[in-house]
């Protein structure tokens, strides 16, 4: 049974223990598609006024929607096409806090403005919200935390 904390609103001590949350949920005995759709879950739970959050998986040759939450989105992203093929491509997180301004941006949602991309070693973690400027550097810390709990996983 999912057990959530009580968030005291102190961002560290609360992000140190959705890592340790999030870290119960990577185990050996689940294969990669219960992992990923459990995190977009907890995730989803966890950050608030992200309206979508999710994982997009390298097959090869593009970037395809892996298990997410929130509203269906785009299907396939081409490598350094989008926040998600570009963070890709360029193997860096992209925090984008007005999606207006990203040039090639997918708009997959209309009502999207802000934008968190962090690549890894299977694709890319992806998050979005209605507000503006809604992603900070603590939020890249903590994506890049889980997915180095999933590279080091695998
Ligand atoms: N906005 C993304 C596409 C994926 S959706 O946000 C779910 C992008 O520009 O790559």
């Amino acid at each position: 049974m999912f057990s959530p904390f009580n968030k005291s609103g102190n961002r560290e001590e609360d992000d140190k223990l959705f890592l340790e949350l999030a870290s119960s949920f990577i185990t050996s005995e689940d294969g990669l598609t219960t992992i990923l759709a459990n995190l977009s879950a907890l995730l989803k739970w966890y950050l608030d006024d992200v309206s979508w959050i999710g994982f997009y998986l390298f097959d090869g040759e593009k970037l395809r929607l892996g298990p997410f939450q929130g509203l269906p989105a785009c299907t396939e992203i081409k490598i350094g096409k989008g926040v998600c093929g570009t963070a890709f491509k360029e193997n860096r997180t992209l925090i984008v806090s007005d999606v207006s301004t990203f040039p090639s941006h997918i708009a997959c949602s209309a009502t999207t403005k802000s934008e968190i991309v962090v690549p890894f070693s299977l694709g890319v973690l992806d998050a979005d919200s209605d507000l503006l400027n809604r992603f900070d550097n603590l939020d890249a810390d903590l994506l890049e935390a889980v997915v180095h709990m999933l590279d080091e996983e695998r």
